[in-house]
Formats: C-alpha cells, structure tokens, sequence
C-alpha cells in the first residue's frame, strides 16, 4: 500500500496537482483526517508493509448520513478526485461515493486476498503468497524430521487464491479451498495409501474459507492415527518488506489511477492483465467474481496425486 501511496502522489506532483492524503480510510474522510502529501512525505516508505495512512473500518460510511458527511469533508479541502486505495469494502465505498454525488474516484486494488475482478494481481497478494511458501518450506524441515503431517491454515477470506498458490508453490499434499469441495475422508485415505508408499510427513493447505486447520488436524488424526501438527498463519501474511513484484505492481497501479483521473477519467480501477496495464469501470470490477484459474486448480490435483 505504501508503494502505491508512493506512486499516486508523485504522479499526482508531477502533472501539478495537489495532493491530500485521508488516514483511517472513509473514517478518515468522514472525520476530516487530512494532511497534505509532499513528495517527502512518501519518501523512505516503499520498503515498509502496511500502509502510513494507517486503515480502519467503517460502520458510518455504510450509511447515506456517513456519505453526506464524507462529502461535506471531500468538498471543504476542495478536493477534485479521489484515488481510493483497497479491497471490496474500500471499493464499493467509492462506487456509492460516485454514483450518488458524482464524485469522481479512481480505484487502485489493494488486498492479499486477490479477490477483485478486473485485475490479475491485487497488491499485497504476491508479498501474502512468499510469506506463506516461506512458512510451508520451514514446516516442511519438521514434518520430514519428525515424520509428521501439517496442516496449514492460510488467509484469503471467502477465496482460495491464497491456498492454491502457496500450495503449489510450496508442494503442498493436498490443497483445501472453498472454491472446490472436498472430502478430507479423501484426504486421510490418500494420506493412507501415500504413508503405505512410504511417504512418511505431508503437508496440507488450508484456506481460511474452506475449514478450520485445528478441526482438519483432529479429524486426520483420529482417523489415521498419524501425527499431525496444525498451525494458522494469521495477520503474519499482512506484513514485512513487500516483494518486488508486489512494489513495482503498487507503483505502475498507483500512477495509472492518477493519471486517468487527471486525464477527466471516473469511476475505474486500474489493474494489470497480465503485464499489461488495464482499467476497468468499478461497476465491472465490483459485480464480478473473480474465478480461480482451472488450469491451476487441475496442477494442483496432478501435483498432489
Ligand atoms: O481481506 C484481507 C484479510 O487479511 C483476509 O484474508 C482476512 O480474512 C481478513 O482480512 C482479516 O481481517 P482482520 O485483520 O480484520 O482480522
């Protein structure tokens, strides 16, 4: 998020615009939490996770007094456009902002979560994603050791996208989404057959949304006996240094966003397909699914068989 913030105000500076910048998200904005953005102010942050303008959720923005409000505030530090940076939540928001005063807004996709339609990478996903295989590979060292089975919740709220990457990635046995049901007496008769192979430790990926790691521990442990260990990965795949890829997206999504609204652009978010730079209309964005790829799903189930 920082990367982005980067990127909106220098773009921004760069065409001679002003910039302020709102704390606490809509909070922020109903509550009039504004400073003005130099390009100092963004300066020594694009190495650092979480976002300085710091998040919050909510609850009054959801209510058209809490939008009048956020307007009154929006209009007050003269603002022409507004560059929201985040998730569905955020996202929704500067929809309802645009549709009921005709505010312009931009949108830029910001959740480890990868759950926003119209781009292939959100940010903050490819950062969640090596976190998560750089847990699973540590993991993997004691359940080879100790001849375990792990089971390893990972984040992604109602999705997968988190699960299925870090479960390739990190050679997961099985890969458990909410997307695609699953049988984990499947599971614990593979585990069987692969333990009569020889197999002696796997490791499982859970995702959030499709199961409790502690339930799936037990009911592999009571039905096969083994020794399983579970462990929840948790807010851990929110922070640290970003990745590379995850700064570069930031920056490149975070200047489109500028650009197009300074150009007289509204109601979009930018995002990428492939490496591609796009920018589709939040109407779009907001009432699509994002699918997970089948291709991706299949090498898992061939990866894991
Ligand atoms: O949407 C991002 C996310 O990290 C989800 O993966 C997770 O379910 C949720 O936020 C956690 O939210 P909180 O920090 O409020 O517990």
């Amino acid at each position: 998020m920082n990367a982005a913030i980067r990127a909106v105000v220098r773009a921004a500076l760069h065409r001679g615009a002003e910039v302020i910048g709102f704390s606490h998200g809509w909070e922020g904005v109903i509550n009039d939490e504004s400073q003005l953005m130099e390009s100092k102010t963004v300066g020594g942050i694009i190495d650092r996770g979480g976002t300085i303008l710091r998040s919050a959720r909510s609850a009054e923005f959801r209510t058209p007094e809490g939008r009048v409000k956020a307007l009154g505030v929006l209009k007050k530090n003269e603002i022409d456009g507004l560059v929201v940076i985040g998730g569905d939540g955020s996202l929704t928001g500067a929809l309802k902002l645009q549709e009921e005063f005709d505010f312009p807004v931009m949108g830029v996709p910001g959740s480890i979560d990868n759950d926003i339609s119209g781009t292939d990478y959100s940010i903050g996903f490819d950062t969640a994603v090596n976190i998560s295989v750089e847990a699973i590979d540590r993991v993997r060292d004691t359940a080879y050791s100790h001849e375990r089975v792990f089971v390893i919740e990972v984040m992604g709220r109602r999705n997968g996208f988190i699960a299925i990457e870090s479960g390739l990635a990190g050679g997961a046995e099985a890969i458990l989404i909410p997307e695609v049901p699953y049988s984990l007496l499947d599971i614990t008769n593979n585990l069987r057959h692969a333990a009569e192979k020889g197999k002696r430790s796997s490791i499982i990926i859970v995702a959030e949304g499709a199961a409790r790691a502690s339930d799936v521990k037990l009911f592999i442990e009571k039905n096969t006996g083994f020794d399983t260990r579970y462990l929840v990965l948790g807010h851990l795949q929110r922070g640290g240094s970003p990745t590379v890829f995850d700064r570069v997206l930031a920056l490149r999504l975070g200047a489109l966003a500028t650009n197009r609204l300074l150009s007289g652009f509204k109601g979009e978010m930018a995002g990428v397909d492939g490496s591609k730079l796009v920018s589709h209309p939040l109407t779009y964005v907001l009432s699509t699914e994002r699918a997970i790829d089948p291709e991706k799903l299949l090498l898992a189930e061939v990866m894991s068989s």
